[in-house]
């Protein structure tokens, strides 16, 4: 355990949303970002707005994150979200998603630089809560240029910036150039966040070391996966029970279920059902029919089933590789406590 970390939880589209930041919280995770929002969507009152807007009242620290490429629309945004309870505004220009490139917001802003700025002031000008950026290196081998254009943002005025070594072409793989991050956090006098690969809290160690920053940012490692935070702020690397797996399951799914409707719910939540019981030695069958589950009952039935049975053994050949959790261990720990915040850091954004 590093007390003088700061770990955040990333803003992660169709992951970061009420019902799992409740359950990473749970492990000690106090900052945490909403999934992206797209501003043109927000000023045309799109039907998910509600849910990526909604924040617990339970919540000690949310940032919300917007994404848009147009000064305008994003000033109108940043107004309306000035008056809901969010403790920060943070600006994509990393998402490498297609449909968002083509529309030149994202990480397609880091090909026109000047745009981006001109975004970033209108945001400066209207956002009345701290403000900051989510962006990725411009390049694996140069600091410099990332340097130049992070040192440009901060000039804008924001609070924060976080980096994730990573170029947009390479999307989600290959490893994190933390030099680069490095570089950022050395010219920069405002907080950077270093993001990318933290799966373990080794992973996390690495990642403070090479990139000299001490606020680090988690994002596939916590999915299915929120006792990450308790190995990352808590201190204590237990890889979590079958008990805890199962009421984990169930908390987040209950939240959403409660947060979308049901037919929503298991649309978007089975790749999350399924990110709780993949590589943990569950039976294939089981997971197969979780796979298909659409309402509470039938995944209540599969549930009950799974619960009674617990994983198998690691070597019986049903165990497999999650898609995005990363590194896993199947071997059963006692349980640990939770509820344990790490020490908010008075100037985090
Ligand atoms: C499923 C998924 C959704 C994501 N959604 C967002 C998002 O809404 N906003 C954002 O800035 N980054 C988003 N990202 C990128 C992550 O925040 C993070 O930068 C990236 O996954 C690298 O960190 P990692 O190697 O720890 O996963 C997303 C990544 C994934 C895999």
């Amino acid at each position: 355990m590093t007390p003088t970390r700061t770990y955040f939880l990333a803003p992660l589209a169709g992951y970061s949303d009420l019902p799992f930041r409740r359950c990473c919280r749970r492990f000690g995770l106090v900052y945490a970002h909403t999934p992206l929002l797209d501003a043109g969507a927000l000023l045309h009152h799109d039907s998910e707005n509600r849910e990526i807007l909604a924040r617990g009242d339970d919540e000690p620290w949310l940032a919300v994150q917007l994404m848009g490429c147009r000064p305008d629309d994003l000033r109108q945004a940043a107004a309306i979200l000035n008056d809901y309870p969010f403790d920060a505004l943070d600006f994509n220009m990393g998402c490498p998603v297609r449909k968002v490139m083509q529309r030149n917001a994202g990480a397609a802003l880091l090909k026109t630089p000047e745009l981006a700025l001109d975004c970033v002031r209108v945001l400066r000008d209207v956002v009345k809560k701290p403000l900051t950026v989510k962006t990725r290196i411009l390049s694996e081998t140069d600091p410099d240029a990332t340097v130049r254009f992070c040192l440009a943002l901060q000039d804008c005025g924001i609070d924060g910036l976080t980096i994730h070594g990573r170029l947009p072409q390479r999307i989600y793989a290959g490893p994190v150039a933390m030099a680069v991050i490095k570089a950022v956090r050395e010219a920069l006098s405002i907080p950077v966040t270093a993001n990318g690969g933290i799966f373990t809290a080794a992973d996390a160690d690495a990642l403070a070391t090479g990139s000299g920053c001490d606020r680090l940012m988690v994002a596939r490692g916590a999915i299915g996966n929120p006792w990450l935070f308790r190995e990352l702020i808590q201190g204590l690397a237990a890889a979590p029970t079958h008990a805890e797996i199962c009421a984990m399951l169930l908390q987040q799914v209950a939240g959403m279920v409660e947060l979308y409707d049901e037919e929503r719910a298991f649309l978007a939540g089975r790749k999350i059902i399924l990110s709780y019981l993949c590589g943990r030695g569950y039976r294939r069958r089981l997971r197969a029919q979780m796979a298909i589950v659409k309402t509470m009952a039938e995944f209540l039935a599969v549930f009950r089933q799974i619960e009674a049975e617990g994983p198998l053994a690691a070597t019986d050949g049903v165990s497999d590789t999650p898609d995005l959790a990363g590194h896993r261990s199947d071997v059963e720990q006692p349980p640990a406590t939770d509820g344990v915040s790490d020490t908010p850091d008075q100037h985090v954004p």
